[in-house]
């Protein structure tokens, strides 16, 4: 059997000498890196078919415990990105909260100064135990994954899945005062005839629902070409159930903003929808942020492979400056956006979207 690693970048192992570079979070775009993404596991307790279904899972060896950074490290090197300008935190997976100590882990990161808003992406299932000690350890927001209201549905697409658990976690984020975004990729054999539901279902519980377009990880092997919805389909079906949309960035639009796109029912000025459009509009140009893997690979881009090896700095004993360097060559190694094709899946990376966490 051939064996392949979660993660398969690129990795430049050794940090760049010399001088430590003015303003290491601007790229050759003019981009500034205001976001930082950090995996803290490469875990999951779901299997969706579109991310890690269980026959690719099988052929996979997930990172050992002591591959991966320690909470000392990402401390550390929180507060490294924080002084160099990064002020929002989304933790990630995998599923972050399967990494034990998940609530002292938020706690300890949203205490670096600096750092303004830490969020997470997840999966839900944990969020009936953990929502309210996720909120008093000072988690702002959850997005919570959420692609069909329907349980046998949702039972298939997330392969362990259990709908129940995930509505009652969406519930109690909300009733512990975590700002909550539901997140559905949008497939056409799936829940395309469930855009308007899925929306009803956010709007009722104070959450805003989001869309996303598929895209093409582990070199497209998981993509259907004919199974994506466009962000323009995703708004026509939606606006001929809910009427005319009307663009909304609002608060998204700030420095800190994530890659969606707001709309709003011109109707009715609380129900925003947003639009996550990696393949049909670019919005790479604006881009804001890097992703940490659990082993400490800073991923410049979603779309593509290379990555150049943090932990090994740190555990060599480097300096700030040397983490510094390494974070600048990253930046400087910034692509102009991915190259991911629709019509083939082709153009992305090989790596896995449970390694990176989106
Ligand atoms: N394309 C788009 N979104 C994806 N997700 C997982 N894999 C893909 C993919 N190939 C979503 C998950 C989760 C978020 C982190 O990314 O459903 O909501
Ligand atoms: Fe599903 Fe998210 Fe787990 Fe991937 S990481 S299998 S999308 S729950």
């Amino acid at each position: 059997m051939i064996v392949q690693r979660v993660h398969l970048p690129v990795v430049r192992r050794t940090a760049p000498r010399g001088e430590v570079p003015s303003d290491p979070l601007l790229d050759n775009f003019a981009r500034r890196i205001r976001y930082l993404r950090v995996s803290v596991t490469d875990r999951c307790n779901y299997r969706c078919t579109y991310c890690m279904p269980e026959e690719l899972a099988d052929s996979l060896v997930f990172h050992a415990r002591d591959a991966v950074l320690t909470f000392e490290e990402l401390e550390r090197l929180v507060a490294v990105f924080a002084r160099l300008g990064v002020r929002k935190i989304r933790l990630t997976g995998g599923e972050p909260t399967v990494r034990r100590g998940i609530v002292e882990l938020v706690r300890r990161i949203a205490a670096v100064p600096g750092i303004e808003q830490v969020v997470m992406t997840t999966n839900g299932h944990l969020l009936p135990d953990l929502a309210a000690p996720l909120a008093a350890a000072g988690l702002g927001g959850v997005n919570v994954s959420l692609d069909t209201l329907d349980a046998a549905r949702f039972a298939r697409l997330t392969g362990r899945g259990d709908l129940a658990r995930v509505l009652a976690g969406i519930d109690a984020a909300g009733a512990a005062g975590l700002r909550v975004k539901t997140n559905a990729v949008a497939l056409r054999h799936e829940n395309a005839a469930e855009l308007r539901a899925l929306c009803e279902h956010a709007w009722s519980r104070g959450a805003t629902p989001r869309f996303i377009e598929h895209m093409p990880m582990s070199s497209g092997q998981l993509y259907a070409a004919e199974a994506e919805l466009s962000s323009a389909q995703i708004r026509a079906a939606l606006e001929a159930e809910l009427g005319p949309l009307v663009p909304d960035d609002g608060d998204a639009a700030g420095r800190d903003a994530g890659p969606a796109r707001y709309w709003r029912v011109a109707a009715a000025a609380d129900r925003r929808v947003g639009i996550i459009s990696a393949m049909t509009d670019h919005f790479c140009g604006d881009c804001n942020r890097l992703r940490l893997t659990a082993t400490g690979d800073l991923h410049a881009c979603l779309g593509h492979d290379d990555a150049v090896g943090l932990r090994d700095v740190l555990r060599r004993g480097g300096s700030d400056d040397d983490l510094i360097r390494a974070i600048a060559a990253s930046v400087t190694g910034k692509r102009a956006g991915h190259a991911f094709e629709r019509a083939t899946g082709g153009g992305g990376p090989r790596k896995h979207m449970i390694g990176i966490g989106g």
